[in-house]
């Protein structure tokens, strides 16, 4: 049923490429525009984020997931209306099935909106982050990762809106001034072969673009083509970076969202990984843009799965996927919208 294939098999993208000669950046700029059709997965090397501090990310990561139970408890995402902070293993939903992976969210730190009668429920996504007490490091890093990846993530971005002969700004009015940044630090605990090895359940993600940052255990894996998967193994140095939903909805599916999983490591083993995803503004609505008819013939439109329908407008497409993933958080606060 699987087949396993050497990391060489998902394409290889050159970000310095980017910043060289004209003749570099064409053949780069067709090749990124290649690999998000054709299989919607990459890996970017040279992409300029320090290793080092990459590495601080991936140390102090594993120092909260070290915390006492009661560290992590006490910045809970059930006690957070804006979908920050941490969830035990088992917690989250993929496809009506736990993961089995434990993860604190991280999100653009704004302040929460009032809540009026009339203001869409989506608007309660946008609020402060829970930061734990016992690790004040975990923010600083955090942030200053955020920051330099919001800064890749974007040249990307401008990079796919060349790559598919737009203006290079063509999708910036969509993440404007407030892009919708998120961040999971994840721990996949090691599970028996007789136990659900659902680290994270088939899904595909909702934002533009995906960026993620693997440790050396294997795990991931892509849909290629309907039930043919292969892994993603780690890249020393390297991002995974994959399409997201509103990408797939912006070029009317010329570019793939493709759907991934996580298969839970081996018992005695864990594997951590830090998800990096670049989401648009969240009152933007998703245009159709008007790609070269070259182009636009050969997209099907979205591919949408029917499990998990595609909405236009930004805050709702977020939302939907949030109220799913947490149950919890869902009845608490977000009682009108409970389907279960
Ligand atoms: C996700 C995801 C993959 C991983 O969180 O959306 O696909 O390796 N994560 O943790
Ligand atoms: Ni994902």
């Amino acid at each position: 049923m699987m087949s396993a294939l050497s990391p060489a098999e998902l394409p290889v993208i050159d970000f310095s490429l980017l910043s060289g000669n004209q003749q570099q950046q064409q053949q780069i700029l067709e090749k990124l525009s290649q690999a998000a059709r054709d299989v919607g997965f990459f890996y970017l090397i040279n992409h300029g984020i320090d290793r080092e501090l990459s590495d601080e990310v991936q140390d102090v990561a594993r120092k909260f997931f070290a915390l006492p139970q009661a560290e992590k408890s006490a910045v809970a995402m059930a006690n957070s209306p804006h979908f920050r902070g941490y969830n035990r293993a088992g917690v989250e939903i993929t496809r009506s099935q736990p993961d089995y992976r434990e993860q604190f969210d991280i999100g653009a730190e704004r302040e929460a909106l009032p809540v009026t009668a009339d203001s869409p429920t989506w608007q309660r996504m946008q609020g402060p982050n829970q930061w734990p007490e016992a690790l004040p490091e975990l923010q600083t890093v955090v942030t200053r990762w955020q920051q330099q990846m919001t800064a890749v993530a974007l040249a990307l971005l401008r990079a796919f809106a060349e790559a598919l002969t737009l203006p290079r700004n063509a999708f910036d009015n969509l993440y404007g001034d407030y892009p919708n940044e998120h961040i999971k630090l994840i721990r996949y605990p090691g599970r028996t072969e007789g136990e659900s090895r659902q680290g994270v359940g088939a899904h595909k993600d909702s934002g533009f673009l995906t960026m993620l940052l693997q440790d050396d255990q294997p795990g991931l894996q892509v849909e290629v083509t309907s039930d043919n998967w292969i892994d993603a193994s780690p890249l020393p140095g390297a991002f995974v970076v994959n399409i997201g939903e509103l990408l797939e909805l912006a070029t009317n599916g010329y570019l793939r969202a493709t759907v991934h999983r996580v298969v839970s490591p081996p018992q005695i083993s864990e594997r951590l990984s830090i998800a990096f995803f670049l989401g648009a503004q969240l009152d933007a609505v998703v245009p159709i843009y008007q790609l070269p008819a070259q182009l636009a013939h050969l997209a099907q439109g979205p591919s949408s799965d029917p499990l998990n329908p595609l909405l236009r407008e930004v805050g709702w497409n977020y939302l939907k996927g949030r109220l799913r993933s947490h149950p919890e958080v869902a009845r608490r606060f977000y009682p009108e919208h409970n389907t279960h």
